[in-house]
Order: structure tokens, then sequence, then C-alpha cells
């Protein structure tokens, strides 16, 4: 079967109610806003209502409404073990990766010792870069910052030269929400596991775009966000079944200590967030075919990527024509994804976006918790730049829009 998302693009759209909004002049709402959090298909709005019309309830109880919302995270657990390609017993939920990042670094924390070092990179968001810093600050461990390159990529030399027996921990992105880049991460994680410390990957900006597979990253540690990948506000973490076991969690002492990944969720979770991950899961599964849903979630990611493939040529031979913008990272379709970070030559990223608004484009401007990045550019965090990021919903006539807008305002226009 040919993996081409394209030819099938409309009905695709016609599952998200928000891809009908209307803006000026009426024409439909352009939304370049994806890597803030993308738009959401009917099948994960009925999943919620439906949860929270006929199961809502607490867990572990002795009546229907109980065991139907035991049974619902049963499958959210089995789900998520599929899509990050690991086992349900290794997922934990949360409020959103953040969180999770602080419980589970807080969680390591208790097994190191001063002097410990830890290796964050330039690239990260700082949800994988803070939590390190203050346990650094508390603990009495090192940090280390591996710079990136001209590309803004991990550079994988300095992480050479910054790993060492000390080493306990390498944090790092699958993708920089800034500018879209995709390290090399497998080389990161052997890197890590040479000298026996943990890699701990950032999958914020990654899960939307391609297809995560825990065994072959060879990581220890993985977070995302299901509200960038089509489903609600929710946080999932995978950690790898050694380690979900035996790390000393901080928890509440009458919580069930299994399935492991559980020990790591404080607290109620948000069950009609769950309910909604598992329809964002099955949306996603039904954008590909094959006999399980690992093939499935496999197909749909080919299609996702070649479909963004497109989008993302279409964005780099329109922008490379714009006046007064520098793409940043990546000038090409490898080893990127759909996400562009813009340096503005005159203009304010604020006042772009606010005038993108104006002709019903959504789009971001700031730094995106991504310090590292700006500070490599040389660019206050305050400023930042502008940002256009797509997802498959995404159409070539929609980045024909964004960049014939773009050069309008550029032109002063605004
Ligand atoms: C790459 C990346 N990592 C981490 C985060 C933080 O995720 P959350 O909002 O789920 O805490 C974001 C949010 O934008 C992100 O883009």
């Amino acid at each position: 079967m040919t993996a081409v998302l394209s030819e099938r693009l409309q009905e695709v759209r016609g599952q998200f109610p928000a891809l009908s909004r209307m803006g000026p002049q009426d024409l439909p709402v352009v939304y370049a806003d994806a890597p803030g959090g993308t738009q959401v298909p009917n099948g994960v709005v009925d999943a919620i209502r439906n949860y929270l019309v006929e199961n809502n309830s607490n867990i572990e109880g002795e009546f229907a409404a109980t065991r139907e919302t035991d049974a619902l995270i049963r499958r959210a657990r089995e789900l998520a073990g599929v899509f990050v390609g690991g086992h349900s017993n290794e997922i934990a939920f949360g409020q959103n990766m953040t969180t999770l990042n602080f419980n589970l670094s807080r969680a390591l924390g208790r097994t190191l010792r001063p002097g410990d070092e830890i290796v964050v990179t330039q690239l990260d968001h700082d949800a994988n870069v803070a939590p390190w810093l203050l346990l650094a600050a508390d603990l009495d461990l090192v940090i280390r910052t591996v710079r990136v390159t001209a590309e803004l990529d991990v550079d994988l030399d300095h992480l050479h030269a910054l790993i060492g027996p000390r080493t306990r921990v390498v944090a790092a992105t699958l993708a920089s929400n800034a500018v879209g880049t995709t390290p090399r991460a497998r080389l990161i994680s052997d890197l890590a596991h040479e000298q026996g410390a943990l890699a701990w990957f950032d999958a914020v900006a990654f899960a939307p775009h391609l297809r995560i597979d825990v065994k072959n990253l060879g990581c220890d540690v993985l977070l995302c966000s299901p509200y960038k990948f089509f489903g609600p506000h929710l946080g999932l973490a995978w950690i790898r079944r050694e380690l979900a076991e035996t790390l000393p969690a901080e928890r509440v002492r009458p919580a069930a200590e299994y399935p492991p990944g559980h020990r790591f969720e404080t607290g109620t979770l948000s069950h009609e967030g769950i309910a909604g991950f598992c329809a964002a899961v099955e949306y996603i599964a039904s954008l590909g075919s094959g006999a399980a849903l690992s093939n499935q979630l496999d197909d749909a990611y080919e299609r996702i990527a070649g479909h963004e493939g497109d989008l993302s040529r279409g964005f780099l031979d329109g922008i490379a024509k714009v006046q007064g913008v520098t793409l940043l990272g990546r000038p090409g379709t490898e080893g990127r994804v759909c996400t562009f970070g813009l340096r503005l030559h005159d203009a304010d990223p604020a006042a772009v976006a606010r005038a993108l608004d104006a002709r019903g484009i959504f789009a971001w401007n700031g730094s995106f918790y991504a310090q590292g990045v700006m500070e490599a550019l040389g660019l206050s965090v305050d400023k930042g730049i502008l940002r256009l990021g797509y997802v498959h919903y995404a159409t070539l006539v929609e980045i024909e829009r964004s960049i014939a807008a773009l050069d309008d305002i550029l032109r002063g226009g605004c």
C-alpha cells in the first residue's frame, strides 16, 4: 500500500473541528502554531466527553464506573507501551512532561552523590535542563552543557569530550522545539552507555512527526506530551523497567507499587485526559495500516513523514525567497522536523506574530523555553524569534499562505 497521506488529507482534516475555524477575510485559520500544541480530532473530543458522562470515577473500587476507569487506565498503558515501543508496565502518566521530569529526576537524585555529573544540551527545552540544574544545586552535582553546532544540532564531538566516568545522565532532546533539528539520538545514547550513564530523552517535539521506538533509541527514560500529538493536555513517561522498579520514587504510603511506571504517578490522574490519549493513539494508528497496532503506527508515521517532507520542502523553497528573514538551523529537509525558527532582521517577532494573526495565521513568537538555543544565537530570551511549525494536517496551500503573508508583512504591509 502506498504511503501517501496527501491523497486523503481532506478526509483527515475533516476529523479536526478546529480546522474549520474561520479567520479574517472569510479564510480558514492556518495553524502554524503546532509546536506549541496540536489540534484534536473528533475521536479525542468524544472520548473525553464520553468518559466524563459515562465512566467518571476514581480508581480501584467495587462498582461499575470505577472498574471501567481501572480498565481505561490499563488500556492506556497498553497503548502507550506500543506507542513508544516499550512495555505497558514502564509507563507513567502525569500532568505534563515538565512535572514528570521533575518527579523522575528527583527520584534519580536520591541515588546520586556529590561530584556526580549530568550532561545537558544547549538544544534542549528547559524542561530537560532546569530539573537537572536544580538537582545539581541541591546535591552538589556537576552540570556540563553540550554546545550546538552552526546548524543548531547537538555537537557530538563536544558531547564526547564532556562525558566521563562520573557522568550519570545524558539529558537530550530528540527534536528541537525552537528550530526543528533532530539530533542523532542513537549515537547520544551509545556514548552515554559507554560511560555507564543513563540516556534521558525528551521526545515532546519529536512525537507528532516521527515514530518513537525506545529500543532503537537505546534510551533509559523518554518523556513526551500527548497534547503535542493530537491528544489532550497530559504528560507521558517511559521508564526502562529496571529503573521503574528501583528508583526511589516520592509517593504516598498507601499507593500501589505495581505496575512499576505507576510508582511515579502522584495522586489522581486526569482520567478524561487518559481517555483522550487513547483516542489520540487510535487516531494516529488510523492513518496507517497493518495487522497490529505497532504496524499501523509504523505505517502511519511513514505517511506522516512523507507528507511533512513535502510541506517542509514547500516551506524551505518559499522562505528562501523572502527578504528580511533568516531560517535558523538545518537548511534542508534532512535531520529536521516541520518546525521552522526564523530570525527577523529588523522586525519585532511579536509584532509579526500579531500581523500574521490579523491575516488568520496562528504562529508563535518568543524563545519557547529553549534558552540554550537563544544563547547560542546571541538572541535575547525576551525577544526571541518567530516560529512557524506544521503537522500532518497542514496543506501546501497553507504553507504558501504563510509564506506570502510573511513576505507581505516584512515588506511593510503590517
Ligand atoms: C521539546 C519540549 N520539551 C518539553 C516541553 C514541556 O512540555 P510540557 O508542556 O508537557 O511540560 C515542551 C513544551 O513545549 C517542548 O516543546
